[in-house]
């Protein structure tokens, strides 16, 4: 079982970065974690600041990978292309969202992901990830 977590803009900055709204975890170390708790889940992480490299790893898995676990951070709200990938792709996408996006500013209530999602997890913390991992297992 291979899942990939897909990570988004700023998200390198986990423990760092409005600690008040995130939290106080590096995403590396709750990794570290994951694996401990999923023995059987070979995952590959990847995180970028940029659009377009997100695009090229949803791309690059979207075929080959039982799973994706996709927080595309700030590029949900602005990014038509990050939803087409998710389109295009057979491998799927559960959106992933730390904070409770809909009790946050208005534009971020808007997502081009959600629809395209198999589902959509936000408000949780770092649980959610660890939820759309059980998901995805449960599809085997
Ligand atoms: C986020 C929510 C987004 O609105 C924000 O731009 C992020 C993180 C979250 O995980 O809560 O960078 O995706």
């Amino acid at each position: 079982m291979r899942i990939a977590i897909i990570n988004g803009p700023n998200l390198n900055l986990l423990g760092k970065r409005e600690t008040d709204i995130y939290g106080i975890m590096s995403f590396e170390k709750f990794l570290d974690g994951m694996k401990v708790k999923f023995p059987g889940v070979e995952f590959s992480y990847y995180q970028s600041n940029v659009e377009g490299e997100l695009i090229n790893e949803i791309q690059r898995v979207g075929y080959s990978y039982d799973g994706i676990v996709l927080n595309p951070a700030g590029y949900t709200h602005t990014s038509v292309a990050i939803g087409d990938a998710i389109a295009a792709i057979k491998t799927p996408v559960v959106e992933v969202h730390i904070s409770n996006v809909h009790a946050r500013e208005d534009f971020r209530k808007l997502s081009h992901v959600s629809g395209k999602s198999a589902g959509s997890i936000f408000g949780l913390g770092l649980k959610g990830y660890e939820l759309a991992v059980e998901y995805l297992l449960s599809l085997k």
